[in-house]
């Protein structure tokens, strides 16, 4: 395996691959077992596999956690030895970031809503990043998980609307034991708070049955949110919606899709169910 920090690297590393399949797994590093799934699954599917690890400044506003978000070089790199990743791309902000000219996306009206409506400019910043990767990678496959639903759904939009000639593959959430989504930023919850963000998988599980039984939506969200009311965690957001248009309630035909956001005193959690 190896590691690489520079574009023009990159692009030499890669070229004689262009005729091999490439699957790419980007990532902001401290990488869990949510990763190695999306890992794995490319390792199965492509020739090549590269793991881009970057904490993309342009994605985390003035307030939040880019600074203090969990970085682990080392740490990530023998992971993704024993994951056999073939090349790691771990470029500086500069790398990136130092000659660009000002052109930024603006990802929409779905970007504005549910995360996006706490988080103004985060989707356009996200795919700012995995637009300069499919171009930079040239990948075959890239691996999303519907963990972060509302950017996978994006980033499918794009590729769809600017015809990028790459395959987006969807992995299922990834969860620990107790059903909590694993996620880099559960290392912010406090023993007590580690302990009720269970609530979180439990109110979709319950409220997802409840709807497929033809409860009605309205009266289920309402217990779900009291349900998880009865933490210290607040609601930001609870939304029953079609996929992957995320911006209306779905019609009988269509995928559906269980979103909820909530906030502990230092961390923001963020979990879904998908289902038809
Ligand atoms: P990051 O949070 O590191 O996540 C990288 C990828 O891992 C994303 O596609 C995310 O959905 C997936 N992932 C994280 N936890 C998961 C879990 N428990 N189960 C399944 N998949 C999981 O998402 C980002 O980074 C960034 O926004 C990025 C796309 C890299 C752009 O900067």
């Amino acid at each position: 395996m190896k590691i690489i920090e520079t574009v023009a690297e990159l692009k030499e590393v890669l070229q004689p691959f262009a005729i091999h399949s490439i699957g790419l797994v980007p990532t902001m590093g401290a990488l869990h077992e949510g990763h190695a799934t999306l890992i794995q699954q490319a390792r199965q599917e492509n020739d090549v596999v590269v793991v881009s690890i970057f904490v993309n400044p342009t994605q985390f506003g003035p307030n939040e956690d880019f600074d203090r978000y969990p970085r682990d070089l080392d740490g990530d790199a023998k992971k993704c030895e024993d994951w056999q990743v073939d090349f790691i791309f771990a470029p500086s902000v500069e790398e990136i970031y130092g000659s660009h000219g000002g052109i930024t996306y603006d990802a929409g009206p779905a970007s504005r809503i549910l995360c996006g409506a706490s988080r103004p400019g985060h989707f356009n910043g996200v795919l700012q990043i995995v637009s300069k990767l499919f171009m930079l990678v040239q990948p075959t496959r890239a691996y999303f998980g519907q963990k972060d639903a509302q950017q996978l759904a994006l980033i499918e939009t794009l590729v769809r609307d600017y015809y990028f000639p790459l395959e987006i593959v969807p992995v299922p959430i990834v969860r620990e034991e107790d059903g909590l989504a694993k996620s880099s930023r559960n290392v912010f919850l406090t023993p007590e708070e580690r302990q009720e963000a269970i609530v979180l998988s439990q109110a979709l599980t319950l409220a997802k049955a409840r709807l497929k039984d033809g409860e009605e939506a309205a009266i289920v969200l309402e217990q779900a949110r009291k349900k998880i009311e009865e933490t210290s965690a607040k609601v930001e957001y609870l939304e029953y919606l079609a996929y992957p248009d995320l911006q209306r309630a779905p019609k009988d035909d269509e995928r559906k899709i269980l979103m909820v956001a909530i906030r502990f005193s230092n961390v923001r959690l963020i979990d879904n169910e998908l289902f038809d």
